[in-house]
């Protein structure tokens, strides 16, 4: 049995359908179902025998105890956590709570079980702890990409909150000898994601003929991985990773945010043409930045490609098209989430566009 926290989030969900579908494995899902936490993600697996759900919150020691003894996990994989920047930039205190308080409380659980193991199963057991190359700061655009070795420098309340779990993480390992590994990985897209992060903000207001902001002058770069391979790295990981290292996961595919939301809009000019023949870059609108806007992240991934093998596989083209197909054909998912809380977030961000 693995336990999986934050499992009915973007990346967790990804994980969970596709782990279920190429392993063996059993998966308890222990998901907070916060605003970012949707079952929908999840309805493909949840007749599936191999799959079980705790609605519960990772800080519960009580509940998270309980269910560690009723189920026995041999691995953790800790992917909850709040995981967007703006969010942080506007209520910081939610994330220092789950990000590091909840994530210590956690850590606490699984010490106390594993000091119960016997030599094997301690041998066998591996707490996995999801993190982002956003604890690195920001790179000039000549300077190397992040290898593990790169100082912390995190310049936002999320990535300073991952930065601190990722510490505590370490020291449990170090301290204790519990298990630990810690991958950073950058920014993800695909299916399942909330449309309040780059990319399915892009679809969502570009076929709603909204607005699609910019931040500042769009000249940010980031380094797009989809989705399915960042799930695949965790599993490698997970497999073939040594106990108390650090793995830094990254799609080699460097784009100005400028370039890729362009990229997206002509392949939306493709796919759903507009009725009145405009094009979907005209929806673009440069917006007042995001303070602290980190510049670029970009990720060196030479140690997970020589020491374990993995690499992605998807190309930006490919993963953009698999992406936008998905939003293009789950329209209903969209209009789910699109309501109560979301709308409150938009709002609150973008003011009322309507
Ligand atoms: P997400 O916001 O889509 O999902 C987070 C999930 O965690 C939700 O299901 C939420 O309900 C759950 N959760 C939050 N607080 C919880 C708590 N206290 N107890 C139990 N569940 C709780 O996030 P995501 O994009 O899927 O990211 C998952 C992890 O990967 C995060 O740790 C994030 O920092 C990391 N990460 C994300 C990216 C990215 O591009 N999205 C890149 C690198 C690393
Ligand atoms: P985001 O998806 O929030 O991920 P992160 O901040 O974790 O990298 O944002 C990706 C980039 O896109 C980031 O440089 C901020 C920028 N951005 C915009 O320009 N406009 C937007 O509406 C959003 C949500 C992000």
């Amino acid at each position: 049995m693995i336990f999986v926290t934050g499992g009915s989030g973007f990346i967790g969900s990804n994980y969970i359908i596709r782990t279920l579908g190429n392993t063996n494995e059993k998966i308890l899902n222990i998901d907070k179902l916060t605003y970012a936490g949707n079952p929908d993600n999840l309805i493909s697996v949840v007749d599936n025998p191999h799959y079980q759900f705790a609605h519960a919150d990772i800080g519960d020691i009580k509940l998270v105890t309980k269910l560690i003894k009723k189920y026995k996990p041999k691995k953790v994989i800790n992917f909850a956590a709040e995981s967007h920047v703006d969010r942080s930039i506007l209520g910081p205190s939610e994330f220092i709570h789950t990000n590091i308080l909840s994530t210590f409380n956690l850590l606490e659980c699984m010490r106390s079980y594993f000091s119960e193991m016997n030599d094997k199963e301690r041998v066998d057991f591996r707490f996995l702890h999801v993190s982002t190359d956003e604890v690195y700061g920001s790179l000039k655009e000549n300077e190397s990409p992040f290898d593990e070795h790169n100082q912390y420098k995190p310049n936002s309340p999320y990535s300073a909150s991952k930065a601190s779990s990722d510490h505590i993480v370490r020291s449990y390992n170090k301290t204790y000898g519990l298990p630990v590994i810690t991958t950073n990985c950058s920014n993800n897209y695909g299916p399942f994601q909330f449309p309040e992060k780059l990319i399915p903000l892009v679809i969502n207001n570009a076929l709603s003929g909204k607005k699609i902001p910019i931040y500042g002058d769009g000249g940010q770069i980031r380094d797009w991985l989809y989705v399915d391979d960042h799930c695949d790295a965790i599993n490698e990981v997970l497999n073939k990773g040594k106990v108390g290292e650090t793995y830094n996961i990254g799609g080699k595919n460097e784009k100005t945010n400028l370039e890729l939301v362009k990229f997206i809009c002509s392949s939306l000019d493709r796919l759903k043409p507009k009725e009145n023949g405009m094009q979907y870059e005209e929806q673009i609108s440069f917006v007042e930045d995001r303070p602290g806007h980190d510049r670029r992240y970009a990720i060196n991934s030479e140690k997970i490609s020589k020491e374990i093998g993995w690499n992605p596989i998807e190309s930006f083209e490919s993963g953009i098209a698999k992406t936008i197909q998905w939003y293009l054909s789950n329209n209903e998912w969209i209009e789910n989430v699109k309501s109560g809380a979301y709308l409150d977030w938009i709002n609150k961000q973008y003011g009322n566009q309507e």
